[in-house]
């Protein structure tokens, strides 16, 4: 792929393995972060050893990988040093304490007392302890101080237990990790995005729907997660997993229940950004039972609300974007999707394109705003929509300039 931009490109990463029993985790860890483009040296406790080999994490991080004091007498300053980011997966109730009390007893213990950049921790242990009043003391002493918590998840414990103390799921924590590097430029904003396909009922089985997967709409909820939004999510059928750090999720199924779900979240709404794939029509009229196989099936369609153009038409309306879908490269109908719909920005994707459009991680659009066009090369849906932001951004100052003068009016 010609710009397959990774967020965490060229970081480094100082990953820290304590001895929980989730720390089999951090080899798949370790290889994922890399496959984000970051580099990863892992400082692993020996109560960690009973759980992974130091070999293992050697092979998937390709570094040394470090655990006693004396080992290399400098490690402690060195391996902090060069880190954009401290991350200990999984983070137990012991090296949690020693933290918070400054113990430096062990080298991850002491590389953190040393590190002077952002931490996260993503604590894992029995529910017992992860309640423990002192723990809970200790836990919230480095949050107080910046340590950004990844998890824990509720869910059944080693122990066959259900509780809370679950290690987050590697994908939950490589989010942290980008949420912690990326800019907070939409901090406090509240933002809706629709997402995924709609369906129009024929009969109690059969329905009307498009190959949207949400994969788009779901990867700009989770960019705008990263960089400080409250975000309401608003999705048609996806088997998508919910973004972690939604303000609200809202599943819908019809083009008119995803514009009442809209409308009812609208006020003090700063941004709204249309990725789903609503119909544009469906059945006049929905049967009871199923419709009987004979012959030839004629139906009636009318036409279905038009969310975009309904939120362009409100007086107080938040920042529009809207997206274009188009068979070929009709940016020209696109533009004029802009004016009509009063939208301030609209996407363009070519959904023929080959990695374009419906169902694919990838996506290769056009923004198109009043006075500028800025057409992107085939990236990840995740890249896409940082430039989707980035324009957002840009256009929020505007905006708000706008929204002051016509309240004065
Ligand atoms: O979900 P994915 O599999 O990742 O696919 C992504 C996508 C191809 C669905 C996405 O990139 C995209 O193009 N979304 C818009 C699809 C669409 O409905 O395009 P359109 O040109 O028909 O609609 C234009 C705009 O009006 C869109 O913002 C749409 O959300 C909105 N709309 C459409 C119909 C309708 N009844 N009401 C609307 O508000």
């Amino acid at each position: 792929m010609k710009n397959k931009k990774k967020v965490l490109k060229n970081k480094k990463i100082l990953l820290g393995v304590a001895g929980g029993v989730a720390a089999y985790k951090s080899v798949d860890l370790v290889r994922r972060l890399k496959d984000e483009g970051a580099s990863v040296n892992v400082i692993m406790t020996d109560a960690a050893k009973n759980f992974v080999t130091p070999l293992s994490l050697e092979i998937a991080s390709e570094n040394r990988v470090c655990s006693g004091v004396f080992d290399d007498p400098m490690s402690h300053i060195n391996l902090p040093r060069e880190a954009d980011i401290m991350l200990i997966a999984p983070a137990t109730a012991n090296i949690i304490g020693k933290f918070a009390n400054g113990i430096a007893d062990d080298l991850l213990s002491t590389c953190f007392l040393s590190f002077k950049g952002k931490v996260v921790v993503a604590p894992s242990m029995n529910w017992r302890m992860y309640d423990n009043p002192i723990f809970q003391e200790n836990l919230r002493r480095l949050t107080a101080h910046g340590v950004i918590q990844s998890g824990p998840d509720k869910g059944t414990l080693a122990c066959g237990e259900e509780g809370i103390g679950r290690m987050a799921d590697v994908s939950e924590i490589i989010e942290t990790i980008k949420s912690a590097f990326s800019k907070k430029d939409f901090f406090k904003k509240k933002v809706i995005v629709t997402a995924g396909p709609t369906r129009e009922y024929l009969d109690p089985v059969r329905f009307l729907s498009n190959r949207s997967s949400g994969k788009m709409g779901y990867a700009v909820a989770r960019a705008c997660i990263r960089r400080g939004a409250e975000v309401i999510l608003i999705s048609g059928p996806s088997c998508l997993e919910q973004p972690h750090g939604l303000k609200s999720f809202f599943r819908v199924e019809t083009a008119q229940e995803m514009r009442d779900a809209m409308f009812k979240c609208l006020t003090e709404t700063d941004v709204v950004i249309m990725a789903a794939a609503p119909a544009d029509f469906s059945p006049e009229k929905k049967e009871k039972a199923k419709i009987e196989k004979s012959g030839k099936l004629s139906v009636n369609f009318k036409n279905t609300p038009d969310i975009l153009s309904e939120a362009g038409k409100l007086k107080k309306k938040p920042l529009l974007v809207g997206f274009a879908a188009e068979t070929g490269g009709r940016l020209d109908r696109a533009k004029k999707k802009l004016i009509q719909k009063n939208a301030d920005i609209i996407v363009f994707n070519n959904v023929t394109a080959v990695g374009s459009g419906f169902d694919v991680d990838t996506n290769e659009i056009t923004i198109i705003r009043k006075n500028k066009e800025l057409s992107l090369p085939l990236m990840t849906k995740a890249a896409a929509a940082e430039a989707i932001l980035d324009a957002v951004s840009d256009g929020m100052k505007k905006h708000a300039k706008s929204r002051r003068v016509e309240s004065q009016d």
